[in-house]
């Protein structure tokens, strides 16, 4: 909306430096859209800093600034044109609640800069978190082929979250306006050390500063539904009231590193895609399935019959199982000191897994193993149970999923490369649908999509594509700001 400061300099630098081709153009969008301002609010007063921001966009390296007059956005005026309503648990928290009718506004702007300017990457500050999830979730619902990217927080040197509406703030002011910054940043650090937030105390430790509070909330940081601090991240949100000027501001809180989970049927593309997924966030990779076939390699060199409980539990005492992660490649597994990472994928441990993987002793092992890799979180572990059983506190929940005669497909192809023995596309999805069965309907931890988990359904997708879409949905979970991208 114009005024143009520090923060917006980021997003313009941020553009920059995002790879797209050689017809990169970045452009700045500067409209002051009255469909956002309520009755009451300061649209007439709002800063008009156009030629200062020309040239902060200038310098930091923007090709072109654009600034159209209402008119020109809405030639027929402002209610003649179509106009979109963002769903309701998307506003009933946060600035949603205070501001009837502000989302709305936004929404509809957005759509209609968008398809003016068809861009191919649109790149928003994460200061309005809110606005941030909400234009997500439009792009999502639309399909429209727009790549987003949030820009973590740009703050002043005293803390304070730059915003165009600082430049209302009286001298003495922009002090107190302070101690919203200061005590957000405590109350991350209180739950870090595991002690509980107060959000009554908080507020009166604000009022008493004379910041009149408008909310505090804790609400996951996607759906931006109440949630209570705790295993997962959590954010923590303010508005309130700084002498006439309106300010917001946020943390999260959290107590580990982001946990993701991968769950789905064999050969939905899962190792390929999440391994280059883990590579690009710097997350480790887990494949717990290469874990069950190493146990499945050993009852099988041991001649251990499937019902001999004792004789498993006796060599589950005795493994020396060890599983080298890596950031960057797959996951080397060594068994009593021999590297099975490759004699795990046979065809006769892939037709013997499933039944193994039914056994409570091996699951209880292993999943007691798994949780142990995860405990401080930076994980991004594969499976059938992840989301259900290993870590339902995961930050996200994906179930990748195709169909049987695209996993065949898949599977073939991956054989091959191994240089291992492949079957007919034939046989290979009869004995996917087999290990479907066996993986869904075992008593424990069945395979299962978790409540909580997004389905993506990979046919007629390329894995760029899939982990593009990954990559999305884990930003829109897990903030810049907590797990910057490094790729
Ligand atoms: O993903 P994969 O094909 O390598 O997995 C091998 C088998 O292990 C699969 O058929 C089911 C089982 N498995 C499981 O039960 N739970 C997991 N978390 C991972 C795999």
């Amino acid at each position: 909306m114009g005024g143009l400061h520090k923060g917006h300099a980021e997003l313009i630098k941020v553009a920059n430096q995002t790879s797209l081709g050689e017809s990169k153009r970045v452009l700045v969008s500067v409209f002051i859209n009255p469909l956002q301002f309520g009755p009451k609010e300061d649209f007439e007063s709002y800063p008009r800093t156009l030629n200062n921001d020309c040239n902060l966009a200038q310098k930091n390296g923007a090709d072109a600034i654009w600034a159209p007059s209402v008119n020109e956005i809405f030639p027929n005026g402002i209610n003649s044109h179509f106009s979109i309503k963002v769903p309701k648990h998307l506003t009933t928290h946060l600035c949603g609640s205070c501001r009837p009718g502000h989302f709305d506004g936004v929404a509809s702007v957005i759509v209609r800069l968008l398809s003016l300017v068809k861009p191919k990457l649109l790149i928003l500050g994460e200061k309005d978190w809110q606005q941030l999830v909400i234009i997500r979730h439009l792009i999502d619902d639309l399909g429209l082929p727009i790549h987003i990217k949030g820009v973590p927080t740009i703050r002043d040197k005293h803390g304070l979250a730059l915003s165009s509406r600082n430049s209302y703030l009286k001298a003495n002011e922009k002090e107190t306006a302070l101690h919203l910054p200061r005590l957000l940043k405590e109350s991350a650090k209180d739950v870090k050390n595991g002690l509980f937030l107060n959000k009554e105390k908080l507020s009166s430790k604000l009022e008493k500063y004379g910041l009149k509070v408008e909310y505090i909330e804790t609400v996951d940081p996607y759906q931006l539904q109440p949630m209570k601090e705790g295993k997962q991240l959590c954010m923590l949100a303010v508005a309130l009231k700084c002498g006439e000027t309106r300010l917001i501001d946020h943390t999260f809180l959290m107590t580990h590193q982001p946990i993701v989970a991968i769950d789905g049927p064999a050969g939905a593309g899962k190792s390929t895609v999440t391994r280059e997924f883990a590579r690009r966030l710097g997350l480790l990779y887990l494949d717990t399935g290469a874990m069950y076939r190493a146990v499945t390699w050993i009852i099988q060199e041991k001649n251990i019959e499937l019902n001999d409980d004792d004789a498993i539990q006796i060599n589950l005492n005795n493994l020396d199982i060890k599983f080298e992660v890596s950031p960057n490649g797959p996951q080397t597994v060594w068994v009593n000191g021999q590297d099975v990472s490759n004699i795990i994928r046979s065809q006769s441990i892939t037709k013997l897994v499933s039944k193994v993987a039914c056994k409570p002793i091996v699951r209880e092992y292993l999943t007691t193993m798994q949780r142990r890799m995860g405990e401080d979180g930076g994980i991004v572990a594969e499976g059938r149970d992840i989301g259900t059983a290993v870590f339902p506190h995961a930050e996200l929940k994906i179930f990748l999923t195709a169909s049987a005669s695209e996993r065949a497909k898949r599977r073939s192809i991956d054989l091959k490369q191994r240089g291992l023995p492949v079957p007919s596309l034939k046989d290979l999805e009869s004995q996917i649908t087999e290990r479907d069965n066996l993986d869904s309907s075992r008593d424990i931890a069945p395979l299962k999509k978790a409540e909580d988990a997004i389905e993506i359904i990979t046919d007629g997708m390329n894995i760029e594509a899939v982990i593009t879409k990954m990559l999305n949905l884990f930003h829109s979970h897990i903030p810049e700001e907590v797990w910057p991208t490094t790729y």
